[in-house]
């Protein structure tokens, strides 16, 4: 399909939407909608290639941002895509229980993901096809020589009584390349200057043990750096920005009394392909306002760092 050479938004759009119409007929297709650009991407180009004959599935595992699954799904309707929007935290939560290592939880994640998906499209009549949103860097990092360096969590993996045959018409992109196609196909800009948001969610940021609770002081602290990342003309400039919970707890002082409470870590970096990344130079300035605001309305949070690893040797995700 795509050769490596620059791509050519237009021409990539017309290849692609002859070659779905060619490997899928008249079939319906199923695919998992994450609210990120890369599987947005997908369900525009299928759109565009069979219409009606695609049904998105958007599943709420509870680790999304704050608000995000409402907000998400509203702007679905309006790109006038056939979503079902599935809400299964309580099953992620309960998978998830008592799991420390990152890969475990990365695999627990991943296959609750399916089962949730593989409930709701086998409501779907006549379905034989799945689209996923891969792109090259997940299939790179998954599979390098040296090994798994992260699960990457899509789809993948689907139990053998649905014989569904995929469709990845990204597969062979780079996320900015992803992003030249969406323009291409009319997506605004929200969603195309969205960072980037990992399949496993808050989920590898949230370190150790999920629960709820846990969760959701991450929710809240994550709101409030982006909300201000998005308030002092930063967020564009950025190419992907996170809040880490961090398994430790630190020694506070509020209203004069002592606080032993979680820290948090805020990660920012700029990359082209998330291979390498490069920490962003936030002004200092900035950095003390995020961590007094996040300390100021976040309760359960009394310390922030900042996260001033490269990747190599790091990686963007901490888990
Ligand atoms: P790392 O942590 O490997 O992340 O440096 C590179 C980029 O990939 C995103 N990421 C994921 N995306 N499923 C995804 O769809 C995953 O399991 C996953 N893990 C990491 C990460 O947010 C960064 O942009």
């Amino acid at each position: 399909m795509y050769n490596g050479e620059k791509l050519n938004p237009k021409q990539f759009v017309e290849t692609a939407v002859k070659e779905i119409r060619e490997q899928v007929g008249n079939d319906t297709v199923v695919l998992g909608l994450s609210g990120g650009v890369d599987s947005t991407v997908t369900a525009l180009l299928i759109d565009k290639a069979i219409g009606h004959n695609l049904v998105c599935i958007f599943v709420d595992h509870g680790l999304l941002r704050k608000n995000e699954f409402e907000d998400v799904l509203a702007s679905y309707e309006g790109l006038g895509l056939n979503v079902k929007g599935i809400r299964a935290a309580d099953r992620f939560f309960a998978a998830c229980k008592g799991i420390t290592d990152p890969e475990l939880k990365r695999k627990a994640i991943g296959k609750t993901f399916i089962d949730v998906f593989a409930d709701e499209a086998r409501k779907v009549q006549e379905a034989k096809w799945l689209a996923q949103g891969t792109i090259w860097p997940d299939i790179a990092e998954s599979h390098s020589d040296k090994g798994t360096i992260k699960s990457h969590h899509n789809v993948g993996g689907l139990p053998e009584d649905l014989h569904f045959g995929l469709v990845e018409p990204l597969k062979y992109l780079y996320k900015y390349e992803v992003r030249e196609v969406g323009a291409e196909l009319g997506l605004d800009q929200y969603f195309l200057g969205r960072h980037p948001f990992p399949g496993p969610g808050l989920g590898v940021r949230c370190l150790e043990e999920l629960t709820p609770e846990r969760v959701h002081i991450l929710q809240e602290a994550d709101a409030v750096f982006i909300d201000l990342l998005r308030k002092e003309g930063l967020y564009d400039k950025i190419w992907q920005a996170a809040v880490v919970l961090l398994p430790v707890r630190s020694t506070g002082i509020k209203d004069g009394a002592r606080t032993y409470d979680n820290v948090v870590a805020l990660r920012a970096v700029n990359s082209v392909d998330a291979v390498t990344a490069e920490v962003v130079n936030l002004p200092f300035e900035f950095l003390q306002k995020a961590a007094t605001a996040i300390i100021a309305q976040v309760d359960g949070v009394n310390r922030v760092v900042y996260d001033i690893s490269p990747k190599p040797p790091s990686t963007i995700e901490w888990e």
